[in-house]
């Protein structure tokens, strides 16, 4: 395990980042700087209740290499979740994907180059555009890149630059590409705790088209173990794929949620599709099981689902706040 290490985690008070950043606490002696934006997507409280001599948070931006600079010298290691997340704010407003995903992981690459300081950038499985839904084939780490959304694309390009640092300068970085995440601390814009919520608010959950894409779904907990097996084990220069074989419709999830939260399974709407809306996601994680021995602990979607519904109905007054402008943005497009 990580001793004596200095880790700067960028988006560190992000859902995923924020996760991370409590494993890392728990299961290493690493010091953990986390370097955030604090964008609408980021949470303090997410961060709240570490050991201060352990996790230091520096508000600031990924893009402005005067700050992340002589931040990296100070590290051994950058592990790098700050992204623009959400791909339906990719399609009102590409901009600041380009701006954070892409020159913000330009910027990072040179700042690990000059300081010959070790990289682990986490990526996403939408860069490999999507499946059919009766395709025996899952993503691996040879499938071709075809994003779909401004925000896939913007990822797309940043997995491209890392692997160009590689190979032209020796940077030492890995790549990693994980299925769709849950769990506590997720914005509510995104698809489960956006349902979790409106069946709290006594609301119908919302179905963009038919509902039969497939999502393939991990506990966060189980991103955050496979990330620092990939840090302290992974080959350099090299890409591995995470997933916990967790494949469901949105349809399916829907009507788990409504039947977990007591209401009727068939008590949802349909809403304005997504444009360009990719199918299905599915993720072969072959090669780290079999390479780096990581296994996903969180088996049991539905036992994580209840857990993550339990969550939101406890800590209302998180996502309470988030609520009222998250809806009327969506309602404006008829979603
Ligand atoms: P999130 O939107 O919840 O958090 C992103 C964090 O990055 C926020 O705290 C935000 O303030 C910060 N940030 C944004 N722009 C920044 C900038 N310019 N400088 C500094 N900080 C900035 O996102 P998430 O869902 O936690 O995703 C984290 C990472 O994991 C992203 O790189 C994403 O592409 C990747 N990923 C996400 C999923 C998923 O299911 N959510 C799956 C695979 C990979
Ligand atoms: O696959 C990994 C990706 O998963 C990450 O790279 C992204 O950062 C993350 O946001 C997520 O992308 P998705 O687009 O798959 O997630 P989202 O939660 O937005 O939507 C999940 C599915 O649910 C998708 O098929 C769209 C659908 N959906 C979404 C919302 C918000 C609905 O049917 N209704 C909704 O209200």
């Amino acid at each position: 395990t990580l001793t004596d290490v200095r880790i700067l985690v960028t988006g560190g008070a992000g859902f995923i980042g924020s996760n991370f950043v409590h494993h890392l606490v728990r299961h290493t002696d690493a010091s953990v700087t986390v370097l955030d934006k604090l964008t609408y997507a980021a949470s303090r409280e997410a961060l709240a209740g570490l050991p201060e001599d352990r996790v230091q948070l520096v508000v600031g931006d990924i893009v402005d290499a005067t700050l992340v600079e002589p931040l990296v010298n100070q590290h051994d290691a950058v592990v790098h979740y700050a992204a623009e997340s959400h791909n339906d704010n990719s399609l009102n407003d590409p901009s600041p994907f380009i701006q954070t995903n892409l020159i913000g992981t330009f910027t990072l690459l040179e700042a690990v180059r000059k300081a010959g300081v070790r990289f682990h950038h986490v990526s996403t499985d939408e860069v490999y555009g999507d499946l059919e839904l009766d395709d025996p084939k899952r993503f691996t780490e040879d499938t071709p890149y075809t994003p779909s959304s401004p925000y896939s694309a913007s990822k797309a390009g940043s997995d491209h630059l890392v692997r160009a640092w590689v190979r032209s300068f020796g940077v030492q970085a890995t790549i990693s590409n994980c299925s769709n995440n849950y769990g506590p601390w997720q914005h509510i814009e995104k698809f489960i705790p956006r349902q979790i919520t409106e069946v709290i608010d006594g609301r119908r959950p919302k179905l963009y088209g038919s509902g039969e894409n497939v999502r393939d779904w991990i506990h966060t907990e189980d991103h955050s173990s496979a990330v620092l097996r990939i840090l302290e084990q992974g080959r350099i220069g090299e890409t591995y794929l995470i997933g916990a074989d967790g494949e469901k419709s949105n349809l399916e999830v829907v009507r788990m949620i409504l039947t977990l939260m007591g209401r009727d399974a068939d008590d949802f709407e349909h809403v304005t599709d997504r444009a360009g809306h990719d199918l299905r996601y599915a993720i072969d994680s072959g090669k780290l099981r079999t390479e780096l021995g990581w296994t996903p602990q969180y088996g049991d979607f539905e036992a994580g689902l209840a857990q993550t519904v339990a969550w939101y109905q406890q800590n209302e007054a998180w996502w309470r706040p988030k609520k009222g402008a998250t809806e009327a943005a969506y309602a404006a497009k008829g979603q």
